[in-house]
């Protein structure tokens, strides 16, 4: 695992967008696994930018979302999927047929993980999966005491997302208490990981998910055992990092981070 500590949000998102469009053209195929919530956001503004004043093609692009919402159709305006094809599809060329999130409304939950977990096979695995974290450490929605080995399933989401995500919601009473969420062994699978961490309400967690023991209670400590995880925070996420000038020299100093250096 590599962390990378840029001076702002804004900052913390650009490097994250770059990264993704390098991958994308290294692998215009790429099978890309992406996030939604608050930080994704400005992501997605910076990718849409990049599609229309670089050209950056998303034309022979998969993707593949961590999770959706149990009860919650396609159409829904609280959906995942309504998510993403405001904040990116609909702004960029992917072909939505390539777009992948599990069907909140589909009449079998358990049938509809399974097959999920099958298409992510199918097309060859994710290339890059792109994670936020959430203030019980979560990945995806896998909500404390989720196996490390676990696979796309139902899960329970726990009070603290309850209280984190219902503002999101149109209603806030309408927040289903259930997701379908890829498992912490479908993310790990991915061959690249990049979370992205920004706001200083996320020091606390993302100090332990990053320095701290590899628990089960913490899901984004399943990203240790990753072979090629990269963390990009900005100092107020990093506030409570105890390696914190480490990960300032490597990216003042490793080769592979000269390009981003301005
Ligand atoms: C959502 C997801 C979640 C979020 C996390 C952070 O698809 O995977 O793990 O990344 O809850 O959400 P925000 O960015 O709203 O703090």
């Amino acid at each position: 695992m590599e962390v990378i500590i840029r001076p702002d949000a804004a900052a913390a998102c650009r490097l994250t967008a770059h990264l993704i469009a390098n991958a994308i053209r290294e692998n215009p195929r790429l099978v890309l696994g992406l996030a939604t919530g608050r930080t994704m956001e400005k992501l997605y503004e910076m990718l849409a930018q990049m599609h229309r004043e670089n050209g950056l093609d998303f034309a022979e692009v998969q993707s593949f979302n961590l999770d959706e919402y149990v009860g919650l159709a396609p159409e829904d305006p609280d959906s995942y999927r309504t998510y993403m094809n405001h904040h990116l599809f609909s702004k960029v060329n992917i072909k939505l047929e390539n777009t992948y999130l599990p069907n909140g409304a589909a009449p079998d939950p358990d049938a509809e993980c399974a097959e999920y977990d099958a298409q992510i096979t199918a097309c060859g695995g994710i290339g890059l999966q792109l994670l936020g974290i959430g203030r019980t450490g979560h990945i995806g929605f896998n909500e404390p005491l989720s196996a490390l080995r676990s696979r796309t399933r139902c899960k329970a989401l726990s009070p603290e997302t309850m209280a984190q995500n219902s503002p999101l919601f149109s209603d806030p009473a309408r927040m289903p208490r259930r997701a379908m969420t890829m498992g912490v062994g479908t993310i790990i699978e991915s061959k690249r990981c990049l979370m992205l961490v920004t706001g200083d309400e996320k020091a606390d967690i993302l100090a332990k998910a990053v320095e701290g023991p590899i628990t089960s209670m913490i899901s984004a400590t399943a990203l240790q055992l990753h072979p090629r995880c990269t963390v990009i925070v900005d100092e107020a996420a990093a506030a409570k990092l105890q390696q914190r000038e480490y990960y300032h020299w490597i990216f003042d100093n490793e080769p592979e981070w000269d390009p981003y250096r301005a």
